[in-house]
């Protein structure tokens, strides 16, 4: 039995809750922060000691004492939320993420992880991306990239081992479906299970890369345990990108409905390509395992049986 405590704000959402069951099935004991702003209670590991708690609150200091390491996933980070309330999401992801530093330096936590995205590189129109070159234009990437520089100034003023983690579009179960622009691929399996038309924004040719969140925890343990990524910015994605149409195809060929899409307007302020270059993580010996149909049925399966209470296929 491993008794390291491993503290995971953003506990209750979809990552930090995917990680958080993780870190308990490898023995881990997990504190867990959440306000429950976005997240759900149902989503908490019961294993996990929860703490409802906002980031920005100077009370959450005390959860740190005896902490191994941070992993610091709390974020406002829907995009079009984050477009209409700048002040909120540089509050929370800005101002929230140095408030967890805080926590974490003066309890002399040993490792912080922080959860960055690949909206970092939206303003860069070469593929794939590069860890080296961002440009961030979004109120959400700008947030974002103003805590990467929060943990980044930490490290070199009070030489904390500070691991800087870009996913890209992360997906399986718990992803958060009830939003009012679900994520793609929660949102399509949702509607087609419910023999519904899923909605396309634009013309569904923007390509993204998914990772399926398995393969992401695979890569907090070695970021957690690895040295080699102290101080260092890695890409989380699969090295693949894929179309809005294509995974329309992907869950239609495995669902069988004969539903087509819905065509929208296109939402402002998204990204028309994602790609990661993995190179770099390869070399750590760490490679995405899960295919994009194996994610997706695993996904599937997640949502039958946990939301709409259906029988496995
Ligand atoms: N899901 C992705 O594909 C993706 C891609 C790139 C980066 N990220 C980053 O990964 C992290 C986790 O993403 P996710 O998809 O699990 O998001 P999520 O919204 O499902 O989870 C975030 C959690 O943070 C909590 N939270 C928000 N504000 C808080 C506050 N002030 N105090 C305490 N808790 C608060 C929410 O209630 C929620 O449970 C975020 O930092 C996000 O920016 C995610």
């Amino acid at each position: 039995m491993n008794k390291k405590t491993i503290l995971v704000t953003g506990c209750a959402g979809f990552i930090g809750s995917n990680l958080c069951r993780w870190l308990c099935d490898e023995g881990y004991m997990v504190v867990g922060i959440d306000n429950l702003s976005y997240g759900t209670l149902e989503n908490i590991d019961p294993r996990v000691i929860f703490h409802r708690k906002d980031i920005r609150d100077p009370e959450i200091y005390p959860l740190f004492e005896g902490v191994d390491t941070v992993f610091h996933l709390a974020a406002k980070n829907c995009l079009i939320d984050c477009l209409r309330n700048p002040l909120e999401t540089s509050e929370i992801n800005v101002y929230g993420t140095v408030n967890v530093l805080e926590g974490a330096r003066r309890a002399g936590v040993r490792k912080f992880i922080y959860a960055d995205t690949s909206a970092e590189y939206e303003g860069i129109m070469d593929f794939p991306s590069r860890v080296d070159r961002v440009c961030p234009i979004s109120t959400y990437a700008v947030s974002k990239r103003g805590a990467a520089l929060f943990c980044e100034s930490y490290r070199k003023l009070f030489g904390m081992r500070i691991t800087v983690l870009r996913y890209f579009n992360v997906y399986g179960p718990a992803q958060d479906w009830r939003r009012v622009v679900p994520p793609v691929m929660s949102s399509f399996i949702m509607k087609m299970l419910k023999r519904e038309r899923p909605v396309i924004y634009g013309n569904g040719e923007k390509r993204r890369d998914f990772i399926y969140v398995d393969d992401v925890n695979r890569f907090h343990l070695m970021a957690m345990n690895d040295e080699r990524l102290d101080g260092g910015t890695f890409n989380v994605g699969s090295g693949i990108n894929y179309s809005i149409n294509d995974i329309f195809s992907a869950i239609e060929n495995i669902l069988r409905t004969g539903l087509t899409p819905i065509y929208r307007e296109d939402l402002p302020g998204e990204a028309q390509i994602t790609l990661a270059d993995i190179s770099r993580e390869r070399t750590l010996g760490w490679e995405p395992k899960v295919s994009l149909e194996e994610g997706l049925k695993r996904s599937i399966e997640y949502i039958q049986s946990k939301v709409l209470g259906m029988s496995l296929l």
